[in-house]
């Protein structure tokens, strides 16, 4: 193995921060220990997760992953339906149809193991060129630096990069790559993504305790928090629509999204368009018709959601059905103690609580 020391060498921030991960590097489910090759399969899993959600909020789900299918070969012969079930509530549900047909695709395209250059990686569904390069660069040692947007946040503020983002991202990852030493790409990367979580955090960065601070030109300037430059962010108008939770006993109505598009393939309870002009009563008429149901009744308050490009309040109207009453076409009735199982999202969730709350 080659160790810091001997990239001490080379000398200056590429070393310095390969010693600092060495010492500080943080417990991570899909981090081998120190010196232990990655395997490329968990490497590339926990990329998949790791895209737009937290290292906290991955962890678990990463677990259940690994635990129900352990290699890339047995996620491919999952059911698609399975995987989104095992991800519901990690959201960015594309992700997950992706994962499942990028396993497919590796197991019978691969022989189920990763191809090991960007390139190859690249043309594997849902791995863009971020992505390509963190498995490059931890699972097979390539030369190459995934920028994530703590690392983006580190080197805009070690070279005081004034352009905005995302207009900034091609220099920043020029100059990224200013701090790959001669081995060790993945631990590099790594050590950064760590030092953008840890140290130098979006507000109130703990410099004195950054191992390449001498060098850091925004901390020399003392404006470090302000970095990376952004432009005001345009948040999407609030959308408004109705959710329609219907009870037959232990049972909740239930119907799958279609597969492509916002939450496809997910289940959710029956529900109107979401529209920003939309009124009360044109969201209540989308109501399923459920005959032998009683009248809907609508619960007090609403239920927000904020999507990637807009924010969402659905209005929430609850009624009962007798035993018997059969569900409309393409519904189905689903026992609401087990729908922990089910592939809803976070938003169903919350629409199912606040109907029975
Ligand atoms: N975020 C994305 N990939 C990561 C990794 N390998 N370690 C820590 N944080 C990450």
């Amino acid at each position: 193995m080659i160790t810091a020391d001997d990239d001490g060498a080379s000398g200056g921030r590429p070393a310095a921060l390969l010693v600092w991960y060495d010492r500080h590097r943080r417990v991570l489910p899909w981090r081998p220990p120190a010196g232990v090759a990655a395997d490329p399969y968990a490497v590339w899993l926990s990329e998949i997760m790791l895209q737009q959600t937290t290292v906290r909020a991955v962890g678990p789900y990463f677990e259940k992953f690994m635990a129900r299918w352990p290699s890339v070969t047995a996620l491919g012969q999952a059911s698609l339906d399975d995987v989104l079930r095992m991800w519901a509530g990690l959201g960015y549900y594309s992700r997950a149809r992706n994962l499942h047909a990028c396993a497919v695709a590796v197991a019978t395209q691969h022989g189920g193991r990763f191809p090991d250059t960007e390139d190859g990686l690249r043309a594997l569904p849902g791995v863009g060129p971020y992505t390509a390069a963190a498995i490059a660069a931890i699972a097979f040692g390539r030369q190459t630096m995934p920028v994530d947007g703590n690392i983006e946040r580190v080197v805009s503020r070690l070279y005081a990069v004034e352009d905005e983002m995302p207009k900034a991202k091609p220099r920043i990852q020029e100059l990224a790559r200013t701090l790959l030493g001669p081995s060790r790409a993945g631990d590099s990367a790594q050590a950064l993504m760590d030092l953008g979580a840890t140290i130098c955090t979006p507000k109130k960065p703990a410099c004195a305790l950054c191992p390449i601070d001498d060098d850091c030109a925004a901390r020399r300037r003392g404006d470090a928090e302000t970095f990376p430059r952004k432009a005001p962010k345009k948040t999407g108008a609030l959308r408004r629509g109705a959710a329609f939770v219907v009870i037959r006993g232990d049972q909740v109505l239930l119907r799958s999204r279609v597969a492509k598009g916002l939450l496809g393939g997910m289940t959710e309870v029956p529900n109107s368009d979401w529209l920003s002009d939309q009124d009360d009563a044109a969201a209540r008429a989308q109501a399923p018709a459920v005959t032998g149901a009683t009248r809907w009744h609508r619960k007090a308050g609403v239920v927000s959601h904020v999507f990637t490009h807009f924010p969402l309040e659905l209005v929430v109207y609850t009624a009962q059905a007798p035993a018997g009453t059969h569900a409309p076409k393409g519904m189905r009735w689903e026992k609401i103690a087990t729908l922990a199982g089910e592939a809803l999202p976070n938003l169903m969730r919350k629409v199912i609580a606040h109907a029975l709350d």
